[in-house]
């Protein structure tokens, strides 16, 4: 609501939002509506911080209006109010450069009580460090908070400016089914039981994938959306299992094209949301980014990078090192933290060591560079003693090591030891506060198409209908080495989005579908059919949304930017979901009573009657 159109239509109730009113104002009869912020008593003056979505303006009533006085004394924190009065400038002395009305104040002259309220479970007019367990579950009390609230408001504001831009690129904002059929994005499904057809399920989308392809198939070129997904997963802080993407698809498009359409509406947002100058989007390929940091999520504030000396320890006689540094599925690394011997003790490093054992880490071995002048005597480890001179002074020589740096070490397979290296790697920039700032763009390519999972089996990297970067007959003679054409967009440490060229051949698509297993052959027979009826070739993309107004905000955490989140433990607290329900649904849709599996068997021996 614009402030012109709420003088128009709410002059009754209010002129003004409270957060509105400034210097220019003043001399004019207002109308306020709000929340008591906080209610102070200054010797016969009553001062009310009245608070509303806008902002805080001060209220003061005197004896000379017994009535609303009286009533302004007996107000509390939370009361809904509304007060009219005169705007005047706040005596010299007592006006307020930290609020945007703390130039003036409103004169009271009539108060009126819309509401009471119990006290509130937390304070909102001073800080207080309520736990997330209350405020979620008195979210409605939480949202109040002028942070929170403002949170909300960029968040309509990055949606406002989504939708204005591809609306402009000629995107058709298209609705897709919730109640759907299952779709691989590596999580569980959430399933919603069919009462229609006892024993059939409904799975909520984990993304609309295959919808926005066949509205490719259908014609419809380009397609957005700002698309619910669900997913049954474990849950960390940029992990809700309902939430929100800002889905895209294209045809005839390359991934040129996807990217360069990503960041001219990420570069928007930065102008019209934060008023800033877009940064630069880096690239960099998957294998590079493991190389140099451990993970295909790389962090680019964080300044410190792993450097691969398989090569220089592979005749070495350190078990520790040589083994892997000669497996094809090995890794050494070193981890050069620039003055790290004067900040890190000992202390430390046993942390450190216990922090990499959770990765799966054996040990992390160490070398304090305490005087580059004097050579390997100037330098202190326990591992010295294992590897010879020359080896470490080329090890040195890698990391252009200098006095005062310590080195970590990180060996073994190739997995564990980027991911534990990886997360070293964030947690030591953390520690000292290395993180340059600002945003770091980053586009991950050149993904492998499959990888295995813990079982040892194929599973797609990204998805099964994302298009190899080879053809037909490359795919067959060695599937599982070929890379795929996905990207990744990362900031700052998290994958912020991900796409892809789909298939549109429904060979090619065959044999994906097949090296996954037969069962996704099975499964995907309606997708071979569609793709045998003019399907154009198309990619797309799909970014997080609430990880996107995390990011900008600088909040903590996805619970941070979403109205009414879930906890770790997927729960609603406020509105107490997943609740309990009548015996008599379950019933009704053929679940867990053995009157369900008797009517069931009724229902098949009723069936099979009419048949005969
Ligand atoms: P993907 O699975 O990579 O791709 O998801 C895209 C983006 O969605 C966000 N995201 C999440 N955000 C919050 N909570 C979650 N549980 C969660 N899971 C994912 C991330 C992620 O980068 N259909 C494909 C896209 C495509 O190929 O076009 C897909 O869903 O920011
Ligand atoms: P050990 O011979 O196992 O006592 O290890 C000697 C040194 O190497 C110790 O400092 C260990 O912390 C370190 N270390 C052991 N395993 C690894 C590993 N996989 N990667 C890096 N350092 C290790």
């Amino acid at each position: 609501m614009t402030e012109q159109s709420g003088r128009a239509s709410l002059q009754e109730m209010r002129t003004d939002y409270c957060g509105h009113l400034n210097i220019r104002h003043v001399g004019e009869q207002v109308a306020l509506c709000g929340w008591v912020h906080r209610r102070r008593d200054h010797g016969g003056l009553i001062f009310l911080d009245l608070r509303d979505r806008e902002g805080i303006a001060q209220v003061v009533f005197d004896p000379s209006t017994p009535k609303s006085f009286s009533l302004a004394d007996s107000v509390r924190n939370e009361f809904v109010i509304h007060v009219e009065g005169k705007v005047r400038p706040r005596p010299a002395g007592s006006t307020n450069a930290s609020l945007s009305t703390g130039e003036i104040e409103v004169l009271g002259s009539r108060l009126v009580i819309l509401n009471t309220s119990l006290t509130p479970p937390f304070q909102l007019d001073e800080y207080s460090e309520a736990g997330e367990d209350v405020r979620l579950r008195y979210r409605y009390i939480d949202l109040r908070h002028p942070q929170m609230l403002n949170r909300l408001k960029v968040r309509s504001q990055v949606t406002g400016c989504v939708r204005k831009y591809m609306e402009q690129e000629g995107f058709l904002d298209i609705e897709t089914p919730i109640l759907a059929p299952s779709t691989p994005e590596g999580a569980r499904d959430y399933l919603v039981p069919s009462r229609v057809s006892p024993g059939r399920f409904y799975a909520l989308p984990q993304s609309p994938q295959l919808f926005k392809q066949f509205l490719m198939m259908s014609g419809v070129d380009r397609y957005y959306q700002l698309a619910r997904c669900f997913r049954d997963e474990d849950l960390r802080a940029d992990r809700q299992p309902e939430f929100t993407q800002i889905d895209i698809e294209a045809s005839f498009v390359s991934s040129e094209d996807v990217m360069s359409l990503t960041e001219g509406m990420l570069s928007r947002v930065f102008r019209e949301v934060l008023n800033e100058e877009p940064p630069l989007f880096e690239r960099m390929t998957w294998a590079k980014a493991l190389e140099d940091y451990g993970t295909d999520k790389p962090d680019l504030t964080n300044p410190l990078v792993l450097v691969e000396i398989a090569d220089l320890v592979k005749d070495v006689d350190f078990k520790v090192f040589q083994q892997p540094a000669q497996d094809a599925n090995g890794r050494v690394v070193a981890l050069k933290v620039p003055a790290g011997s004067l900040s890190l003790a000992r202390k430390n490093i046993d942390d450190y060591t216990e922090f990499v054992g959770r990765h799966g880490a054996k040990g992390l071995a160490y070398i304090r560079v305490r005087d580059m002048a004097a050579g390997v005597n100037g330098l202190q480890s326990p591992i010295l003693k294992f590897i010879a001179d020359h080896v470490v002074t080329a090890i040195m020589q890698r990391l252009k090591a200098r006095s005062g740096d310590l080195i970590f070490f990180g060996a073994g397979h190739r997995k564990m030891v980027n991911a534990s290296m990886g997360a070293l790697r964030s947690r030591v920039a953390e520690d000292l506060g290395l993180s340059t700032g600002g945003y770091r763009f980053c586009w991950i390519t050149d993904f492998p198409m499959f990888e295995r999972d813990a079982e040892g089996r194929l599973r797609a990297t990204h998805h099964p209908f994302t298009r190899p970067a080879c053809s037909l007959e490359e795919f067959r003679a060695d599937p599982e080495s070929v890379g795929s054409m996905a990207y990744d967009i990362t900031l700052n440490g998290y994958e912020l989005g991900g796409g892809s060229l789909r298939i549109h051949e429904v060979e090619l698509q065959g044999a994906v579908l097949e090296v996954l297993g037969n069962r996704a052959t099975d499964e995907f027979g309606f997708l071979l059919d569609a793709l045998r009826r003019g399907c154009p070739p198309h990619g797309g993309i799909a970014l997080g949304l609430d990880r996107l107004v995390m990011l900008l905000m600088g909040a903590q955490s996805i619970r941070d930017v979403i109205a009414f989140p879930k906890t770790q433990s997927a729960a609603d607290l406020l509105f107490a979901s997943p609740g309990e329900v009548d015996f008599q649904q379950l019933q009704d849709l053929n679940i867990g009573s053995p009157i369900a599996e008797l009517s069931k068997d009724s229902a098949v021996a009723e069936s099979s009657q009419h048949k005969s």
